[in-house]
């Protein structure tokens, strides 16, 4: 099938068409991940062949279209098959019968995971989070999403594909007649338990927006300044001071580009406004491009949630055709703002802001070294605004109720509401709008999880506590969060779970820094040896000392955040380690020292240590 598939690709016609694709794109090098999206969808594959004709019509080269298609999960070098299964590896998806579901697809198929059918038909792979985890198992079918799978629905679904059904068809018999937002709800529920006062109760039609332009631009700014805003996505900025940032920048072009790449295990919340939202998300991105004085936006929308692609398209078109994007918006002489698309293509590190910078850009989704920062020197070298879903959609409610409507809400330092994704062990898996201030413990109430023994708060990036602390409350100050909250009861194993995070981490890192690409594996061996009940007392210490080297030599947020799985369990959870220890005499003495071996890579990094407290550039 190879061969044949690979002969075929070189021929002038498949080239030809290669060539279609890169013209539908200006043949500009900065589209290239659509390139690459557009080749794979059509062949199934990025041939050599399909490269070269990429790389001569973007004038690039071929190592340079090869270095983005070989960094992206959903593109591929080596042929796929007609139907690409992807199924949803997440930690909760492997607790809600993964396993079962894997067997029923590879005995329908006969092929295991990794593996084409030999007639090209088929391809079954695991992949990372598809942010569906309060509907899992979850898979993806080229486009088209399955939820809540069970071995019997995989051989249903199995069957129809062998049958020659369209993935689509296995969703809905008339799929191709429902509106977007219908297929998309077909597909994925949306799980809304707890609406709150800001974005999922009742939301008027573009108020914010038309308010926004009864201002000036530094009027907008003061407000959202005002309203305590902080960003959505994790890191918790201050979001009228980004767009002071970029508004004060001085420059000709100016961006706005929203971050829906939602990636972090255990956060679905973007999915949710993105499917019941849209429209404030596009009136948020429009408010923030009138005060930055932006024209242009970008979208960014993980891979996985390529099935909101039609939604979205429907979304942008209908709002230029009633003149709320694109020239003189509502009417304002000289208000224009246009936002494309951009789709990803697989890679979790995308979400973070300079990775993102860089994969809209045609590059690989590599961060990049800051400073400068995005909002004076971001997307093509321009002052960009980089935002969450979620912060955008707040804006734009800020606008139209006021800043201190949204001020008021929450608590000193965390004003509003936030939607926390929950998923797990609990009753009522789903999305809750809550004012910050809430305590883990009256979350657990909420959904039905007060049995939990563990909860995972902020992803595997952010904080694993246990039961004793379930009065801490989810706020900035305290638990932080970009949405994720994952429940594990008591029978759940804790060093499993850490294992997988960090396999996760180790499967995400870019690879640019050798700290994260080779720290985390070592620290994902070493709590397989815990697992395994091989540890001694001395790899508590090197698990530590580790982690603090990762965190401190790391390029980005990944590697600073990624050994957190093991440092929040070793805190919060201390026995789970210390029972899986024997005793020194039964094991051999550790001679490797992790602090000499990297001692000349803290003098070329020019870093102090904040362990031992010595100077190392000296
Ligand atoms: C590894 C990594 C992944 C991230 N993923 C996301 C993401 O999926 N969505 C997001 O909004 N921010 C993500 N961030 C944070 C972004 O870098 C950035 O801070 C955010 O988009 C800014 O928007 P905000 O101020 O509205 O939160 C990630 C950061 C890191 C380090
Ligand atoms: S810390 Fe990891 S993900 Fe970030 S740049 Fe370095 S290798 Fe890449």
């Amino acid at each position: 099938m190879t061969d044949a598939l690979d002969h075929g690709l070189r021929t002038a016609a498949a080239q030809d068409q290669v060539a279609l694709i890169c013209a539908r794109y200006d043949n500009d090098p900065q589209r290239m991940l659509d390139i690459l999206r557009d080749v794979q969808d059509q062949f199934r594959c990025i041939s050599r062949a399909a490269m070269q004709t990429v790389a001569s019509n973007t004038g690039l080269t071929q190592v340079a279209v090869e270095g983005v298609a070989s960094f992206y999960a959903f593109l591929s070098l080596a042929p796929k098959g007609r139907v690409t299964i992807r199924l949803c590896d997440d930690i909760i998806d492997r607790f809600a019968g993964l396993d079962a579901v894997t067997a029923a697809f590879e005995t329908a198929f006969g092929i295991t995971v990794g593996q084409t059918t030999p007639d090209g038909a088929v391809s079954l792979e695991y992949t990372p989070c598809i942010g569906m985890c309060d509907e899992a198992p979850a898979a993806m079918i080229n486009d088209v999403v399955v939820t809540a799978l069970t071995p019997d629905k995989a051989r249903a679904i199995a069957t129809a594909l062998l049958n020659g059904q369209r993935p689509e068809d296995v969703i809905a018999d008339q799929f191709d007649g429902l509106k977007p937002h219908a297929q998309a709800t077909h597909m994925v529920r949306n799980n809304i338990k707890h609406a709150g006062a800001v974005l999922l109760g009742p939301v008027p039609d573009d108020a914010g927006l038309r308010k926004a332009l009864d201002q000036t631009p530094a009027q907008v700014i003061d407000q959202i300044t005002a309203s305590g805003l902080r960003g959505c996505g994790g890191a918790g900025f201050t979001t009228g001071q980004k767009w002071r940032f970029a508004a004060q920048t001085d420059d000709d072009r100016r961006f706005i580009i929203c971050n829906a790449d939602e990636g972090e295990p255990g956060t679905f919340k973007d999915r949710v406004l993105l499917t019941e939202r849209p429209d404030l998300l596009i009136e948020g991105m429009t408010i923030a491009a009138r005060a930055v004085g932006a024209r242009e936006g970008i979208l960014y929308l993980r891979g996985e949630y390529v099935y909101l692609r039609p939604l979205i398209q429907e979304v942008l078109e209908t709002r230029r055709t009633k003149g709320l994007l694109g020239q003189n918006i509502l009417g304002v002489d000289g208000f224009d703002f246009d936002i494309r698309l951009q789709m990803g293509a697989g890679a979790y590190i995308c979400g973070e802001e300079g990775a993102l910078i860089s994969s809209c850009e045609g590059l690989p989704g590599e961060p990049k070294t800051r400073p400068p920062y995005p909002v004076t020197c971001g997307y093509l070298g321009h002052p960009t605004v980089v935002n969450n879903v979620e912060t955008f959609c707040h804006a734009a409610r800020i606008m139209d109720r006021g800043a201190q409507w949204f001020f008021d809400m929450g608590t000193a330092g965390s004003h509003g509401t936030k939607l926390f994704s929950v998923s797990g062990d609990c009753i009522n898996p789903g999305i809750y709008e809550l004012p910050y201030g809430f305590s883990v413990r009256e979350l657990l109430e909420m959904t039905g999880g007060e049995d939990a023994a563990a909860v995972l708060v902020g992803g595997p990036s952010g904080t694993m506590i246990a039961r004793d602390t379930f009065d801490r409350k989810l706020t900035f100050d305290d638990l932080a969060t970009g949405g994720a909250v994952v429940v594990f009861s008591p029978d759940r194993n804790i060093l499993e779970i850490v294992e997988y995070y960090m396999s996760f981490f180790v499967h995400e890192s870019c690879g640019y820094c050798t700290p994260c690409r080779v720290g985390n594996v070592f620290l994902q061996k070493a709590v397989a040896k815990f697992r395994k009940g091989l540890a001694n007392p001395a790899d508590i210490a090197y698990l530590r000392d580790l982690s603090a080297t990762i965190i401190e030599t790391s390029r980005c947020g990944l590697g600073m955040t990624s050994p957190n799985p093991i440092l929040s369990t070793l805190d919060n959870f201390p026995l789970v380690y210390s029972a899986m220890v024997k005793p020194p005499k039964d094991r051999f003495r550790a001679t490797f020292d992790i602090q000499s071996a990297i001692s000349d890579a803290r003098v070329l990094a020019k870093r102090r240590s904040s362990i031992y407290d010595k100077d190392f550039s000296k």
